[in-house]
């Protein structure tokens, strides 16, 4: 029984997209009012992105992924998290705050100023993670449902004066 946190080099990410929107249907189904992304969301999403995909496996079989790219923002150089989601019964051990540590990391070695992360009210793990992490709140959406606020949290990664 291996457990392997890793990346997924540009060349592979293809051939392993499908593996993860599966995993991530059986993490988000049910979470959302709305349905979890298709394939073809995805493929879309990341086109013209620079993807920077982690994946978490255990004996060969994808159980948490993390997926960013660089902000589209002229004013702002941010590695924005767009997906991280582990299966449930490997929560709890670290590997989330394995994907923060990586994605951390790769932000601070290619000069990002901050990381972002969007989190729905309803994911109060995540938001205690990135809460524990000290990212900051920088703004939340308007939503009927106070479950499906969307959350937009920062780490400011710029040198401390
Ligand atoms: C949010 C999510 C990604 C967290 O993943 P995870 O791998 O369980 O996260 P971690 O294990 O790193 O941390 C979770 C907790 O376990 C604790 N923990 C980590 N390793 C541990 C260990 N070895 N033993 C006991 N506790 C541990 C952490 O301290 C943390 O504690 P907290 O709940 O008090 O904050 C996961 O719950 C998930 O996929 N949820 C559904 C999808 C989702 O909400 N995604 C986020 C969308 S923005």
């Amino acid at each position: 029984m291996t457990l392997d946190v890793r990346g997924v080099p540009p060349s592979e990410l293809e051939s392993v997209l499908g593996r993860i929107v599966a995993l991530n249907h059986t993490i988000f189904e049910g979470m959302f009012p709305w349905e979890p992304y298709s394939l073809e969301h995805y493929r879309k999403r990341l086109t013209g992105v620079m993807p920077v995909v982690f994946v978490a496996e255990q004996d060969n079989e994808i159980i948490g992924d993390s997926i960013a790219y660089k902000y589209e923002d002229p004013n702002n150089h941010s590695h924005y998290i767009w997906i991280l989601g582990v299966q449930e019964q490997y929560r709890k051990k670290g590997i989330a705050t394995m994907f923060l540590d990586f994605n951390e990391q790769f932000a601070r070695k290619f000069d990002c100023d901050s990381v972002i992360v969007k989190s729905y009210n309803i994911s109060k793990d995540m938001q205690r993670l990135l809460l524990k992490r000290n990212y900051d709140i920088i703004a939340v959406d308007r939503n009927e449902n106070p479950k499906y606020k969307g959350v937009h949290f920062e780490l400011d990664l710029s040198p401390e004066e």
